[in-house]
């Protein structure tokens, strides 16, 4: 079958990936792309993290850490393109090119810069106390990321829609003055199937809180935090309602029906936390062992990785060109 759309994933390289951005968008996203109909593109968005100045040898670390992780997961290089930002130097082009049609004040409204002028206004700082340009024109650089591909959709987390809301803005201006369609303006796919996954104290599992459960944890480290989630104090002999518990409520993403369907019946006649725990421990580790070994094989084996990334970083300068030399053509550039 022919791909009919393009879909392109951006990953910042941070680390320790959790159970919750497995279920929110790791695994949606590698469903995506390896349908049939769907070209697909996932690359590390290196050039985004030096708006932060990370330490070299840690980014380094980083990309290759979520480059393995995304591919122990299921991503197959064969069919997605999986590429390091720092690869396609088109990017960069197109980037100064789209600066020219961002109204600044586009960027003054942009969450993640209005979010950091309040958090040093509230300090009592300068509103632009350590913002950088950089992080001021994120937007530009993600918008320039996906339409050098001429990406049609892109997976995102309702925080980003506001990035994707940008990137038209700026297409449609250009493409104003160029008087054709010259890019495309691309599309945010906002993940809502799995919105909030519970962490070990029952609110969202997110980074900032420290309750989650990263996806690659040892299996008897993994038990050990399972045993820590949050319950209540009842019985074990007092029936539970499956739909109010954390622990049910991940067991249904790694367990398969018949064994969700058990344990809900195990909920109703009693059932102790401590066993709860371990039935959700066995699934994930069952789940999780496989990508875990494969995880640990690509990072002791960086030379695989660097493969991987530069033979998709050559295949997306391909359709980075294309998009390059139609852009310059159009705006009267050589
Ligand atoms: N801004 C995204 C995030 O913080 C990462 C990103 C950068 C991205 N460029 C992108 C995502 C292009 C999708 C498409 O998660």
């Amino acid at each position: 079958m022919n791909a009919t759309q393009t879909i392109l994933t951006g990953v910042k390289p941070t680390g320790s990936p959790h159970i919750g951005n497995l279920l929110g968008a790791i695994r949606p996203a590698i469903e995506l792309a390896n349908r049939p109909d769907v070209a697909s593109l996932l690359f590390i968005a290196d050039y985004h993290a030096v708006t932060s100045a990370p330490a070299p040898d840690e980014l380094r670390a980083l990309t290759y850490e979520v480059t393995a992780t995304w591919l122990s997961l299921g991503t197959d290089p064969k069919k997605t393109i999986v590429y390091r930002q720092s690869d396609v130097p088109e990017t960069f082009e197109l980037a100064w090119i789209l600066s020219c049609f961002t109204e600044k004040g586009l960027m003054n409204r942009a969450h993640a810069y209005k979010a950091k002028t309040a958090e040093n206004e509230a300090a009592g700082r300068d509103a632009d106390h350590g913002v950088n340009i950089g992080l001021y024109s994120y937007p530009v650089l993600m918008s320039a990321d996906i339409v050098v591909h001429d990406a049609h959709k892109v997976p995102v987390g309702a925080d980003q829609v506001q990035h994707l809301e940008i990137a038209r803005d700026i297409v449609q201006k250009l493409n104003h003055h160029a008087g054709k369609e010259v890019l495309r303006a691309p599309e945010a796919l906002v993940q809502e199937t799995v919105a909030v996954v519970p962490g070990l104290d029952g609110r969202k599992m997110s980074k900032s809180y420290q309750n989650t459960i990263p996806i690659f944890l040892e299996s008897k480290k993994l038990r050990k935090l399972v045993m820590k989630i949050k319950t209540d104090s009842s019985a074990p002999e007092d029936p539970k309602d499956p739909a109010k518990s954390d622990i049910f409520a991940m067991y249904k993403h790694f367990a398969t029906k018949e064994e969700v369907a058990a344990l809900a019946k195990r909920y109703q006649t009693g059932i102790g936390w401590g066993e709860a725990k371990e039935a959700l421990y066995l699934a994930l580790d069952r789940e999780l062992a496989g990508p875990r070994a494969k995880y640990e094989a690509l990072m002791a084996d960086t030379g695989t990785l660097e493969k991987i990334l530069k033979e998709g970083g050559a295949r997306a300068r391909v359709s980075a060109q294309r998009t390059l030399s139609r852009v310059r053509q159009a705006l009267g550039l050589n």
